[in-house]
């Protein structure tokens, strides 16, 4: 057999141990699909003394030096789960100016300067792989830069945040309210100890804009991304999605736009949404994730498994490393990156959204014209309309009552300022929720 290829392993936590793990116990599989074995030339960690269990590994492998590790000239490929922009950043380019290809599941790194890696990458003839930064285990990014290039991609909408899935499926089947979910997604060793980059949107945010940019052949950085997390998300918002037979999630969309001129856009956002249950995503629940494309050839995908966890991360990174080993061998690079439509990316306002808004009013006549007097003077158009009791009480002349709107499709800049004027009205007790709406609810 031909002499190994050598792996410069950066990180060795939840992801790593689990990349060492298979490489050990796949190690023949890998070899014969390889044409040769692989090897961990190093392992690079911040605390060399730290207890790793039973890891497979000669400890004499590991290192607190990253870069030099990098260096060493009997290293073929570098691969990288440590996580963070810096020193990340400087590892990677280091390494693919040097001609070695990088396999990384960096999300954060790559939403917010993938141009830097691909560049560098360019630069040292080397491949940059990263499957696992979205979506774990589920193969996407392959079929999205590779099986899908012969056709035309519309829409990408995806729930590509575990924790923040488990949060608002057990909301939705205890009634339960954010801090109560948040609770036991912690206890149960689904949320981390500090929750922000999940709950928050901001790990969401940097895996729509890696999809974003794959889909639309436009590079797409984390800031061009709308990020709203589900914090605000109620026991009644759920409770009023489950009334119109819809579930909330927290969605991650990526739209190909036209306007009336022929002139192409993408918007890119992060957000908290009602929809229908009969809608293929309604149906995710736990801590797992899926992501739903529509091409215009193609029709409808739909993508489904792990999004995150040590195993089913550690599968997509050696998928990775199987293939950039085999182009390393056949002396081959895979395509680089493809960003030539370089469409403009639309900012939230211009996005096109649909809304539901409950209203809790003063019950008496002309409220509801100048309700609707609201929505037409924003040139928003209201869909369905259906008024009940307020808080479940008695309707009656004197009593409140409550109004739920839903509206079609209007630049969500006009549907936020119709939710702000409707707050300063006098009869507008108050406005109890505020969602939007995808998937034809
Ligand atoms: P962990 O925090 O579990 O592990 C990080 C590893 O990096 C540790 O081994 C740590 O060393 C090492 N490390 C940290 N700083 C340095 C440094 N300055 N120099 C050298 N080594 C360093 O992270 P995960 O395994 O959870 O995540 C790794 C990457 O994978 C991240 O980019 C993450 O976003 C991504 N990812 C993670 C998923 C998951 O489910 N965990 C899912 C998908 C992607 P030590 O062991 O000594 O502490
Ligand atoms: N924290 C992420 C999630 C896993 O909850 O999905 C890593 O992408």
């Amino acid at each position: 057999m031909t002499s190994p290829v050598r792996v410069a392993l950066l990180g060795c936590g939840t992801v790593g141990s689990d990349v060492v793990r298979l490489l050990h116990e796949q190690s023949a599989d890998l070899a014969a699909r390889i044409g040769a074995p692989l090897e961990i030339a190093g392992i690079a960690v911040r605390r060399v003394g730290r207890d790793r269990g039973d890891l497979p590994v000669d400890p004499a492998l590991f290192t607190t030096d990253p870069l030099g590790l990098i260096k060493r000239d009997d290293v073929d490929i570098v691969v990288e789960v440590v996580g963070g922009i810096e020193p990340a950043r400087g590892w990677l380019v280091e390494a693919l100016r040097a001609g070695k290809s990088v396999v990384t599941a960096n999300k954060a790194l790559l939403a917010e300067d993938g141009a830097t890696l691909h560049d560098a990458a360019a630069e040292g003839g080397a491949d940059l792989y990263y499957e696992a930064s979205v979506a774990g285990a589920i193969p996407l990014l392959r079929p999205l830069r590779e099986s899908l290039h012969g056709d035309r991609i519309n829409r990408v909408t995806g729930i590509v945040n575990g924790t923040t899935n488990f949060i608002l499926s057990a909301m939705d089947a205890t009634g339960a309210g954010f801090a109560e979910a948040l609770e036991e997604a912690t206890e149960l060793g689904y949320a981390e100890a500090d929750p922000t980059a999940d709950v928050e949107g901001f790990d969401a945010a940097a895996k729509a804009a890696i999809l974003a940019s794959l889909a639309f052949h436009t590079r797409v950085t984390a800031a061009d991304v709308h990020r709203e997390g589900i914090t605000e998300v109620t026991a009644a918002d759920v409770a009023s999605a489950k009334a119109m037979g819809c579930t909330i999630k927290l969605l991650c969309i990526a739209a190909r736009n036209t306007d009336p001129a022929g002139r192409e856009s993408v918007s890119v956002r992060v957000h908290p949404a009602m929809i229908p249950l009969t809608h293929p995503l309604a149906s995710v629940g736990d801590a797992f994730n899926a992501v739903f494309v529509e091409a215009e050839a193609a029709g409808q995908l739909m993508f489904y498994g792990r999004g995150a966890g040590g195993a089913p991360t550690a599968s997509a990174v050696l998928g990775d490393v199987v293939a950039v080993a085999r182009n390393r061998l056949a002396g081959v690079h895979a395509a680089s990156e493809s960003a030539y439509a370089d469409l403009a990316v639309r900012p939230m306002g211009e996005a096109l959204t649909r809304y539901h808004i409950s209203l809790d009013v003063a019950d008496r006549p002309g409220v509801l014209e100048a309700v609707a007097g609201v929505f037409a003077r924003h040139e928003v158009s209201i869909a369905t309309v259906r008024q009940g009791p307020a808080g479940g009480g008695p309707a009656g002349r004197g009593e409140d009552a409550e109004l739920v709107i839903v509206t079609h499709v209007a630049p969500d800049a006009a549907l936020a300022a119709t939710v702000r004027a409707l707050r300063g009205l006098e009869i507008v007790r108050s406005v109890t929720s505020v969602l939007r709406v995808e998937g034809g609810a």
